[in-house]
Parts: C-alpha cells; structure tokens; sequence
C-alpha cells in the first residue's frame, strides 16, 4: 500500500483495537474509490455478518493497489455521516414507524386527491409519533428534527434487519400503560397512607382481609350491564376457566361471606362482619389525573346490620381518615343520596323488582348523555313515562324535603324517613359537616340498594375520592337463599394524594426518604469480610440496623463516604490488629459539620466485641 500505510491503518483504526465494528467497515467500503470498494465488498463476503473486520484483513485485501489516502479519509467521515445519530428505539416505535410508512408512498407524478389525503394523514401521524419519540428520549426539537429522528430510526430499523447491530430494540422503561413504579421515595409514601388507612380501620373495630387479585369474570358478569365489565382485564386461563383481575373488591367479599355460609343459610362467624382490605384494583380506563388502570382502593364493609347506624359508622370513620390527614370538612365533603327513594318511584310504577339495577345503572349516566338518553333508555326497559319523569324530577331535589313533597303520597316514605335519621345522627357523632345532600348521585355499580355515597373535593378539581353504599341483595345474586344486609365504601389511593399536594398536607418526613441504618459495618479487606459479618449479626441481634459493606476497602474514606450515603449513624470498622484482639473500632458519624475526610481522620474508640452491643444500647439509648 505505500508509504502511506501506517496513516491509513491510524485513520481506520482510530480506537486503536485492530478491529472495526462490521457496520462500519461496510459503510465504509462502500464508500471508497471503484477499485478499493470491490476489493473491500470481497473482503467483506468473506466474513460472517456482524462479526468485527479486522484492520489487517482491510490491508491485505487492498494489497497492490494505489491508495490515495485523502480518499480513505472521505470515505471515512463520510461512512461516519451515514451511520446517523445513535438513539435506541423500542420495539414498539420501529413496529409504528413502518405502520405509518405504510399508510401512503408519495407517488411519482402529482397526488390524486385520494393520495393527497393520505399524504396528510400520514404527515399527521408522523408529526405525532416524532414528538412522542422526543418525549420520551427527552430530545429537544431544535436538535432533533422529525428529518433527523427519521433518520436515526431507518438505520436503526435497518441494523437490525440485517442483524448486523449486536444491539437489540430497547425494552420500554416505563410500567404499562396506567399503571406506576413505586420507587422507594413513592412507596414510602403509600405505606404511610396505608398506615393511616389500616389505623382507621383498626381503631373502628374490624379485622384486616385479602384475597387474589384473580378472580372468577363471572362475578362481575352477574351484576347488571355495569360500565365495569367493559373495563375488565380478563382472560380464559390455561385450564379454560374465565378469569379477571379484580376490578373491584365487593364481589370477592361477597363471595368470602357466602363461602362461610352453611346449609341453612347462616352465616358461621359472628355477624356483624366489619371488614376491611387493601387491595390493588384493575380497570382498563383511560387514564387521567387521579384515574389509573390500577388502583389500591381502601375498603371497609359492614356484613350483618339492616339499619343506618352501619352507614353511620363507616361515614365516621372515612371522616375520621380525612381528619388524620389534617383534611377538614372544607376542603372535602360527602354527597349522600338513597336509592332506596329511586326504588320506591320504579316499583310504585309496577316495574319488576329485578329491572331496578339496571335502571339505576342507566339513571347513573344522566350526567354523561343527558336526560333525553337516560328516558328513551328507560322506556326501552319498560319503565312507563311518567315514572321515568318522576325520577328525573327526584334527581332534581335540592333537599331533603323537597324530595318528601315530590313523593308524598306516591309512595313507601320510608327511604325519605332512613335519610332524614341519617343526617340527624351525624350530628351527634360530629362530622355532619361534611354531608350533604344530593339527589343525582346513583353510583354506577349495579348492586347498590339504599343509601349510596360519594366524596369529593370541594374545589371541584378533582374526579371522586371514595364511594360506597348499602348493597343488601347481592349475596343472593350469586346464590344465598337469605338477603344478607351489606354496607361499604372503596377509597382510592391515587386522588387523595392528588389532594393531599395541592393542600400541602404531605407529611415532611416523606421528603427525605434516603436510607438509614444503625450501623455501616466495615471490613479492611476480603479476609475480614467473614469476621465483618459476625459483627453485623451481632448487632443486628442486638435490636439495631446493619448496612454490610460488601466490597472491603483499604481506603478508610471511601467506607466512610459509603456509611454517609446508606444514612449510618456510626460506622464499624474491623481491622486486622483490633481485630487480633476481638476488637472492633466505632465511630461516630452524627458530628457536626464534619466531612467524610474529617470523619476517616476521627479516631474513634476500640471497643472488645463482647461489650459492642450492650456499649452501644447505652450511648444510642
Ligand atoms: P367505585 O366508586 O367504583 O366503588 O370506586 C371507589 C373509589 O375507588 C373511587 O371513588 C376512587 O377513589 C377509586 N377508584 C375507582 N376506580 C379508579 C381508577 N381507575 N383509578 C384510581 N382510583 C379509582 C367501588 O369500587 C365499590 N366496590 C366500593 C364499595 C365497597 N362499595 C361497597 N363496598
């Protein structure tokens, strides 16, 4: 190759590995005057794609030809160029790239109107993806134009076509869709909620429950034409049973409670049932502020009790909760309704009982198709016209007494009477100032059959907190001979803490979530590493907080700036002279103002191993 051989290898080979990268080495190739490039491409045939081209395998195929080496560097910077701006897409973006290639090819000539259409289209799709490509590499379009993002994923869709990148599509990082992470930072969090929760739940008297999160569709199927079923993450499994993740967890108490049942329709344990349960529920709903595809949903449940003191209980304590949180009946306030009232209109009209959960789940989306929709949906279901005004009217009501004047005479005051003793008695437990009364709201689940309730947030920002109600009748859906009076609410977690920051009532401690332990202990080098975790399990007998300090270091800083960052309060440090002696040296990391350099200076104080522990119960006492 000439004199200029040992330039030319220095320019290819600029990382100095005697290898190139085979993409490259192609690029390149291909990049060359005529003569080098055909001998190059026969170079290349004879090796395995993919595979690394070493740099003397390039030389000795150009062996005997003239090299101007100012075309080596051309086609150098150019097979560079070509190579395009490295991004790692995910499998999905390459599979969407070629859909919207597909939906139109710019023809040669002008665009039928027809081509012109999907031209635009296709524009439109491509402005979308390449934005959302930006977003989630965190590009800036002033860098990254949708040309140059195109670019980028035609090499990489080609890379992997031909199966020359060794690199794979990159998995997508984030959870699925509507669903979250939780980091340690946000899990704290939700065990603090948590603990508020199980505190309320405790404190009013009932017993924790938990159940699978798979369970039986036909749960859910049974109840009547609810949004819910629509929502539902279901499938046959592997022996053909119909299964759901749970959407919510009503269903799957009730079932508990039925299994508990004997033969003559008792319950074996002793009613009432006060339950309560964390569960992480599933819906697959479009995902807003507070309105995930999972949620952990707070439940309390009264089995056992046909009168309003059970409401009243679990309306007690879901204040209670709110009051725990620092919440007052100004930021929140309850709705409470009866469909008890609705019941009454529906069966006074002669409707058949079992056509009133439907009917209600219909009367539910008032506020979603208006009230035209909801009567021609009603007649449909044989609820004769004036019956279906008479509900529209009921949902009217401002008050309580206005919906007595509406019914009176008409039908069973009963339900008018139940909501009055309701609102009454909250006073005398204190949180009547957070109900109000409202007529239009029915809840959307099927199985309610008096009271419902709904909390929201006075502001008016955000979706529903909690809901629940009295649900007497759907034991016997799913079989009991006897009714079994029920009473519940679910509360989410996700709108809560959405109300909680913007009241500013997130506990401090929350923010500082780093780690925190005890005691580093520290080994000098690998043949104390044993001793080292005879002295961690020591104290960790001892009742205090071990972090092991798996890799030994010499340098005394670098253990102490490890001991800083786990959140240590004192460092342990076993040596090879104290530890001759069945000692260990301690320090103290919680003065002041030290840095991790001053704190390896600190000498810190020999202690015998067989006083470690009781020494440090006293000083850390
Ligand atoms: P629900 O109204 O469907 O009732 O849900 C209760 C609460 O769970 C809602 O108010 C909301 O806080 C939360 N929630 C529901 N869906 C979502 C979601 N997609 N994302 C975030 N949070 C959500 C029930 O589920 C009844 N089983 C409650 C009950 C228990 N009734 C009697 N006992």
């Amino acid at each position: 190759m000439g004199a200029d051989a040992s330039k030319v290898k220095q320019l290819i080979d600029k990382k100095g590995s005697g290898e190139l990268d085979y993409k490259l080495a192609s690029a390149l190739v291909n990049n060359l005057p005529k003569k080098l490039s055909a001998a190059g491409k026969k170079l290349l045939e004879s090796i395995p794609q993919g595979k690394p081209v070493t740099v003397e395998a390039i030389f000795k195929a150009f062996e005997g030809v003239k090299v101007d080496i100012r075309n080596v560097s051309a086609a150098i910077k150019k097979s560079e160029a070509s190579s395009g701006p490295k991004l790692d897409f995910t499998a999905d973006e390459v599979k969407k790239s070629a859909e919207i290639e597909a939906m139109a090819e710019r023809p040669k000539g002008r665009p039928t109107p027809e081509q012109a259409a999907a031209l635009k289209k296709q524009k439109g799709a491509k402005s979308v993806f390449y934005q959302a490509v930006r977003q989630r590499l965190k590009l800036e379009k002033k860098e990254w134009s949708d040309k140059k993002i195109q670019k980028s994923i035609d090499a990489f869709k080609k890379s992997l076509e031909e199966g020359k990148d060794v690199k794979k599509a990159a998995i997508i990082l984030e959870p699925p869709s509507g669903t979250r992470d939780f980091y340690p930072r946000e899990y704290a969090v939700q065990r603090w909620l948590f603990s508020k929760m199980r505190s309320v739940g405790v404190a009013f008297g009932f017993q924790e429950y938990d159940a699978p999160v798979l369970e039986h569709a036909e749960l859910y199927k049974r109840k009547a034409g609810e949004e819910i079923t629509q929502q539902m993450y279901n499938f046959i499994d592997k022996e053909g049973a119909e299964v759901t993740l749970r959407p919510e967890m009503t269903p799957t108490l009730a079932r508990m409670v039925l299994r508990q049942m004997d033969e003559a329709g008792e319950i074996r344990d002793l009613l009432p049932l006060k339950w309560f349960s964390i569960p992480q529920c599933w819906r697959f709903e479009t995902t807003q502020r507070g309105r995930k595809r999972e949620h952990y949903q707070w439940n309390m449940d009264i089995v056992g009790i046909k009168g309003v003191a059970a409401e009243l209980e679990l309306l007690a304590a879901i204040t209670t909760f709110f009051k725990s949180l620092g919440i007052t009946s100004k930021d929140v306030g309850i709705k409470i309704n009866s469909r008890k009232v609705l019941g009454a209109i529906v069966q006074a009209a002669g409707v058949p009982k079992d056509m009133f959960a439907p009917v209600c789940v219909i009367i539910d989306k008032l506020d979603k198709i208006g009230p035209e929709c909801v009567t021609a949906e009603l007649l449909e279901k044989q609820v004769p016209k004036e019956s279906a005004s008479m509900i529209l009217k009921a949902m009217e009501c401002k008050s309580i007494q206005q919906l007595a004047d509406l019914c009176e005479g008409k039908v069973d005051m009963g339900a008018v009477e139940e909501l009055k003793s309701l609102f009454n008695d909250a006073k005398s437990y204190g949180f009547s100032d957070f109900l109000i009364f409202d007529a239009s709201v029915v809840r959307g689940l099927a199985y309610y059959t008096g009271i419902v309730f709904e909390c929201f947030d006075r502001r008016g920002e955000l979706r529903a907190i909690c809901g629940g109600g009295r649900y007497d009748r759907l034991m016997s859906l799913y079989g009991s001979q006897k009714e079994v009076p029920c009473v519940g609410f679910g509360f989410g977690d996700c709108v809560i803490v959405e109300l909680l920051k913007e009241l500013k009532l997130m506990p401090k401690v929350l923010h500082d979530t780093r780690r925190q332990v005890d005691f580093v202990v520290a080994p000098f080098n690998s043949a104390l590493f044993g001793p080292a975790c005879s002295v961690a399990g020591l104290l960790r007998e001892g009742g205090f907080t071990v972090d092991m300090l798996q890799e030994p270091q010499k340098k005394v800083a670098k253990a102490f700036s490890y001991a800083d960052r786990a959140g240590a309060k004192r460092i342990v440090l076993v040596a090879p002279s104290e530890w001759e002696n069945k000692s260990v040296t301690v320090k103290d990391l919680r003065v002041e103002g030290l840095s991790a350099h001053d704190k390896a200076k600190n000498k810190g104080e020999i202690i015998p191993l067989t006083e470690l522990v009781d020494r440090m119960k006293k000083d850390m006492s």
